[in-house]
């Protein structure tokens, strides 16, 4: 290349570098509205404590006995630039945990990251592409559920877009934000929100009570990944391409979330954490990387790591036969019947004696008889904001019983990896 080109390169990536939020910018400084404090835990219950010794010298994730636990990795950058690194790092220690205390049961879940962009903010959770915490995450999935990604609508199942793009006037999220469907009714097509997908809640969460390197560890082995904030920078945004990263001093702007998958140690001795970033799977080691562990590095080990137990009440639910599915989305057997179009069970949507379908389909005051398109004239008449189905929000005391159903689920699978792992390396020993 011309030194012309060189310099005009060099420039362009400068100015790449000054108008970029710093580092990885995707958390919040300074939260608006503090978190009431009977929100920062969910029936929390903190992780056996085995020591250092008793704990296995390598823990994978992505390899007990052989077989990986993890599913799909992310990249919260495309199609443009989008703060979300506190939303993928807690949706991917999620879904994975779903996968683990499922024990295999069912397909990989890949949750819609994108409601908690288009609706979070409306709740006080988050800021969307601005930045959030964990907490936004774990809270949004508490009260309202997360469907997964095959029911969000404009742009795919992930657009790098947020609230703002409802405009300055709304007041809260379109029920197109959160779950829709599309097909044709009487020749035109027509997308509906769906007020009842297969949603995904949580029934315990908390910050972990034991910060630094064997907190984590024991949280990681017994229970599953967790997420942790660190301080990223240039050198590591831009430079990482193998091996471990190492702290650097000059890194001090907490800035990122991750997933911590395991940990290992090099044949050196050198110790460190297994972490997914959600920078798209070819960066690092297929999405993954490794940073030191022991020291702190780029501030990950400072105790802002947190856990999630996930729970899936619709899925089982559907899998006994209690409900049933549906275009219109997942019901007690009677109201699946009732929805479904009279005569041909043709999806052309009539009134006929479904009420039950009038009010879960056809959103629109007014509208004659079938549910109309977004695009048309609807705007901000979806009745489909997840607060309005209450039906989602299990009481506490069943919630309490379904955490300690999922826990008791991996300490099962737990209990047989531990006695069947694998690790890899050398150095494995017996865990
Ligand atoms: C930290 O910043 C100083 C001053 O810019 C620089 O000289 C030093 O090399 C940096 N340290 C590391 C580990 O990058």
């Amino acid at each position: 290349m011309r030194t012309a080109a060189w310099a005009a390169l060099a420039l362009t990536l400068l100015l790449a570098a000054a108008v970029r939020p710093a580092a990885a910018g995707c958390r919040r400084r300074q939260r608006t509205e503090p978190v009431p404090p009977e929100d920062m835990y969910f029936n929390h219950q903190p992780a056996p404590q085995k020591t250092l010794e008793e704990l296995p010298k390598e823990w994978d994730w992505n390899n007990v006995d052989g077989r990986s636990m993890l599913v799909p990795s992310w990249n919260q950058h495309i199609p443009q630039y989008c703060g979300s690194c506190w939303l993928h790092g807690t949706t991917s220690m999620i879904q994975d945990r779903l996968k683990i205390v499922k024990g295999g049961i069912g397909p990989d879940v890949m949750l819609a990251r994108q409601v908690v962009l288009n609706c979070g903010a409306f709740h006080g959770y988050g800021q969307g592409c601005d930045g959030g915490d964990v907490i936004d995450v774990v809270r949004y999935m508490k009260h309202f559920g997360l469907p997964d990604e095959s029911c969000q609508a404009r742009g795919g199942p992930y657009s790098a877009t947020d609230h703002t793009k409802y405009g300055k006037a709304a007041t809260r999220c379109p029920g197109e934000g959160y779950c829709t469907n599309c097909m044709p009714l009487k020749g035109k097509d027509t997308c509906w929100p769906v007020h009842t997908p297969i949603r995904y809640y949580l029934s315990a969460y908390g910050k972990m009570d034991e910060p630094g390197e064997l907190g984590m560890m024991n949280e990681i082995y017994h229970r599953g990944p967790i997420t942790c904030s660190m301080a990223t920078h240039e050198g590591f945004d831009y430079g990482y391409h193998h091996g471990v990263a190492r702290n650097n001093p000059n890194a001090t702007d907490v800035d990122h979330d991750v997933e911590i998958v395991g940990w290992g140690e090099q044949e050196d001795g050198l110790k460190y954490w297994l972490v997914r970033n959600s920078w798209g799977s070819y960066f690092g080691q297929l999405g993954f990387f490794k940073i030191e562990r022991g020291v702190n590095a780029l501030r990950m080990e400072e105790g802002d790591c947190w856990y999630a137990i996930p729970t899936w009440q619709d899925e089982q639910d559907v899998r006994s036969g209690k409900k049933e599915g549906t275009m219109w989305g997942i019901f007690d057997k009677e109201e699946a019947e009732a929805i479904i179009p009279e005569g041909h069970r043709h999806p052309h949507f009539k009134h006929h004696d479904g009420q039950l379908a009038a009010q879960h389909a056809a959103p629109a005051e007014g509208d004659d008889d079938v549910a109309t398109s977004w695009d048309g004239t609807v705007g901000g008449t979806y009745d489909n904001t997840p607060e309005d189905h209450p039906d989602g929000a299990v009481p506490t005391q069943q919630q309490a019983q379904e955490a300690q159903q999922a826990l008791a689920g991996v300490q099962q699978v737990q209990a047989q990896a531990s006695l069947r792992v694998r690790p890899f390396g050398a150095a494995a020993e017996q865990a």
